[in-house]
Formats: structure tokens, sequence, C-alpha cells
């Protein structure tokens, strides 16, 4: 049985999840629920990067300064709540201060020692504590952090450096040979020329820090929280503490990040493996980043969008849809409320909430309630198209292969008027049409199973079935044409999203 091992990047816990924190660990969501419904072993890791200094500070401000890793658990606790409450089905929620990773630091750190890349040396930098990263000159502006604007501290210590340029020419070797590392290709080219032209070695600790890993052999100083939060992916395979664990789900199949961390992820990340001895990644998907209403969503602009308030009012699975729709995976998008009520009212209530009420209305009225006999289809290549995508990482074609069926059906009922056939006593052509859209809503519900999973069981349970991971046959059985059953009842019931108050559409309706 294939394997399918996917990572979030480590949150850090100075405040709770913003949107653009539950997109990350939305697709990865998204994707583990795809390789779950294909049948394969999967192993979805989310979790918090603690041993931030950035943590330390949100800390001191909380009045906890006395007890930082009280301050910890409090925040990683809220964060695994709100994770709970959008439905994500994480294998493991990894918390970078739990002892199994410090395990697994401590054997890594060694692994790289090892191999003889670890130097010490004396560092002169500028520091970014919003970025945890060190700058050169060249790439601040105007003196500042191009990303927090903030002036970056200089800091001058004795530290211990990773020879990261001595991995240049095999990570090049490694992303020419598989283009397939870094997607999309966009940031694949960014990742090329930073490699090439600009990276340097690396200092992975710090004297002056009291709070984060020990370096083995020297506590005195403190690992760079960079180089241990990385790690993390390969604690959570059973690293440093399960071996069997680890040779199964070792490599990660894919990490999930957003392209502001990719020259971690796509040069420092797969050099550290290197020099460990261990094999890289198979896929690194840079996504995008967003924006709220054209502006950047920061704390300091209020601006900052809860992704627990939003489900409440609409539904985890609409803010999946919007997040999946609206943003092509791999670019910049934009996120608006507005956008939303608009994709809600005229995608999700009006072109697939209504489509399934008329259909299960009609089966109802022409049929009592149950499935007619079976016709053949028209999916054609559908279920092609949206497996190829979601392989591809391409998650918004997929969706636009389903309602490219959810607008053939409308089209087809606005053709076809079963009305008409059922006046006019065209019984054949009125069941074959009654069960060509039953069968194609039925379709559509396993297609939303990774993507709006609460809406594709609603669905299937109105068809008269049970819902999705209670399948009990091989699921390509469930996507052939013709397996809802002729003679089965369905269930109308709730509409699946009802009209909001004040919506255009609930007032276009209450006028007519
Ligand atoms: N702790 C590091 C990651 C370590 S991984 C070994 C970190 N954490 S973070 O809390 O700052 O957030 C990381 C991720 O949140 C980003 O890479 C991105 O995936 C996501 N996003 C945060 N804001 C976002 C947007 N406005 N838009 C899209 N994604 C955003 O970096």
């Amino acid at each position: 049985m294939s394997k399918f091992y996917v990572t979030t990047p480590i949150y850090y816990i100075n405040g709770l999840p913003s949107v653009g924190h539950a997109y990350s660990t939305i697709i990865a969501d998204a994707l583990a629920r795809y390789h779950r419904m294909k049948g394969e072993e999967v192993r979805f890791l989310t979790g918090t990067d603690e041993n931030s200094q950035k943590n330390v500070e949100a800390a001191e401000r909380a009045g906890m300064k006395d007890d930082i890793q009280g301050y910890l658990d409090q925040m990683a606790a809220r964060w695994q709540e709100a994770f709970d409450e959008l439905g994500f089905t994480h294998d493991r929620f990894i918390r970078t201060t739990e002892a199994d990773h410090a395990q697994a630091v401590e054997k890594f750190w060694k692994a790289v020692e090892k191999t003889g890349d670890i130097y010490l040396g004396e560092y002169v930098g500028l520091y970014c504590k919003g970025c945890e990263a060190f700058y050169g000159e060249a790439d601040l502006v105007d003196g500042k952090c191009p990303l927090h604007k903030t002036v970056p501290e200089a800091i001058k210590e004795k530290n211990y450096f990773f020879r990261l340029t001595k991995y240049r020419d095999a990570l090049l070797e490694h992303i020419g040979k598989h283009p397939d590392f870094v997607v999309p290709a966009s940031r694949r080219n960014e990742i090329v020329s930073y490699i090439r032209d600009f990276m340097t070695d690396i200092s992975i600790s710090r004297a002056s820090m009291k709070w984060g890993i020990p370096v083995p052999g020297d506590e005195k100083q403190r690992i760079y929280v960079w180089f241990d939060a990385l790690i993390n992916y390969l604690t959570g395979a059973g690293y440093g503490s399960d071996d069997a664990a680890c040779a199964k789900w070792w490599p990660a199949d894919l990490h999930i990040v957003g392209k502001d961390i990719i020259k971690f992820h796509c040069a420092l990340w797969p050099a550290m493996l290197m020099s460990a001895g261990l094999p890289l990644p198979t896929r690194v998907l840079a996504h995008g980043f967003f924006t709220v209403n054209g502006e950047k969503m920061s704390k300091s602009l209020g601006n900052v969008i809860d992704p627990v308030q939003i489900a409440r009012d609409y539904g985890n699975d609409v803010l999946r849809y919007f997040l999946m729709r609206e943003i092509r995976l791999g670019e910049d998008g934009d996120f608006s409320l507005d956008r939303l009520a608009q994709r809600y009212d005229g995608e999700l209530a009006n072109e697939l909430g209504n489509l399934a009420h008329r259909v299960l209305t009609m089966t109802e009225k022409y049929f009592d309630g149950t499935v007619p006999k079976r016709t053949d289809g028209f999916l054609a290549g559908a279920w092609d198209g949206y497996h190829l995508a979601m392989e591809e990482l391409r998650v918004h074609d997929a969706l636009e292969v389903v309602w490219k069926l959810v607008r053939e059906s409308n089209q087809l009922i606005e053709e076809r008027a079963p009305w008409k056939l059922a006046k006019l006593k065209e019984e054949k052509m009125l069941a074959d049409t009654m069960y060509v859209l039953l069968e194609t809503l039925r379709h559509i519900s396993w297609m939303l199973v990774p993507i709006m999973p609460d809406t594709a069981d609603r669905l299937l349970e109105k068809l008269g079935l049970a819902p999705a991971k209670e399948f009990s046959q091989a699921v390509e059985v469930a996507w052939r044409w013709g397996e809802l059953a002729p003679g089965a009842k369905i269930e109308k019931g709730e509409p699946l999203f009802p009209r909001r108050e004040g919506s255009q559409a609930a007032e276009a309706r209450g006028n007519s």
C-alpha cells in the first residue's frame, strides 16, 4: 500500500491562528483526505514552533516571563482547540518543546557534526526577531527588514556554523534532476538563483539566548530556532524515537509552506538532510500569500481574520471552499468577506445547493423518492481531470472540474425540463434524466470528500448513502458510473446551504 506523509509549517504561537495559518493547514488537510480517500496510508503532521524568541517575548508581554513553558502550554492548547474546531484531521500536533523532538534534534545535530559540517565561528550580523533570521545589508530596505519594517539588531557572538555552501552543487543538481521538488515553477527559479548566487554558511546556534534546545556538548549555546524547527518533520516521522516508523514514513511526500519560508525548506533543509545522510522530501509546495481587502494582513493594521469566526458564521466547508476556489494554489490572492459572501450565495447556495434541492424534490415528486432505473452517464474524463489536478497540487482546478459538473447538471435540468416530460408522459426520458442527475450528484459528493467533507457526507446522506468513510468496497467502485442503485430511497432533508438573511439572493426570492 502506498503511503503519503504531508506536513504544514509549524506555527509561532505569539498570537492565535489567523486565516493565513489556517490556509496552509486547510490545503494539507484536503490533500491528506484525498490520499486517504484513495486508500493510501496517510500521515498528516502539523503543530507549533515553540523555541522561538518571538514566543518568549509574547510570554513576557503576557506577564509570564517566569513561566514561559506555562505560556506555551496555554497557547498551544488554544491552537489545538482551533484546529479541532476547524475539523483538521492531522495525525499528530507536534510541539517543539516535546521530549521526543529534543531527542531527534540531538541525534540530528550529532549526525551533522560527525560529517564535519559544523564549525565554530564568529558571527556578526543583523538579526530580525520578527523573521528569526539574519540579514545582510543588501537585503534591507532603508536599513529595515523588508517584511517587518523594523531595524534589525546588530549581534556579534561566537556561534556554531553549518557548512551550507558545501551543498551548493548538490542542491542545484537535485533541483535540476527533480523538477517537482519545488512547486510551482516560479518559486523554483527563485530558489535556484538564491542557491547559486547568494547562499552562505549559516550560524546555527545562539550564545545570547536562554530559551531553546541546548547545543549537544555546549550547553551555554542554544540551537538556532530554524535548525531545530525544520527537524520537526523528522520527529513527526519517528526519527530518534521509533526507527521502524521513521523507515516507513520518511522521506515526507509533501511539505506545504508559504512562499515566505522557501529558502529554509528548499535550500537549508535539504542540505541539512544531505549532511545527516537522510533522503530528501519528494516535493515542497510553496503557496502564495493573501492580502485582506487588498492590504497586508497584520496585527498593527487590525485586519487579521479569525478563521474560527468565519467557520462559525458560515461553516468549515465554506471557509475551505472559498480559500481553495478563490486562490489558485501557488499564487497570491486576496481575502474579502464580500467575495466570500458572493461565492456563498452564487456558487454554493444557488448552483450546488439549488441543484441538489431541485433534483431531490423532483425525485420525490415523480418517483416517490426512489432512484429510477439506471442509464448511461456523461462523466467522461471528469475523474481523470480531477485526479490529475489533485496529484499536481492544482486543487482550484479540481474544484473547477466539480463545478463544471454542477453547471452541466443545472443546464440539463433547463434543457430537458423534467416537469414538461412528466406532463407529456415521456417516462423513459424522465427516468433517464433523473438517474443521470442523481448519479452525477453522487459523483460530485465523492469529488468533494477531500475539499468539503461535511457537505460531501450530507449530500451522500440525501442520496440515501452512507458517509464516504463507511464505504466498504474499493473506492474505485464508488467512482464508477452507475453505482447508485435503482429503487434506493432518497432523503431530501434541509437545504445544503441555507440562504443568508439579507443576501441578494434571499431578497430576490422574498420579492418574487
Ligand atoms: N515557524 C515558522 C515555520 C517553521 S516550519 C519548520 C513560521 N511560522 S508562522 O507562524 O510565521 O507561519 C507560517 C506560515 O503561515 C507561512 O509560511 C504561511 O504558510 C502561513 N501564512 C501566514 N500568513 C499568511 C498569509 N497572509 N497568507 C497565506 N499564508 C500565510 O514561519
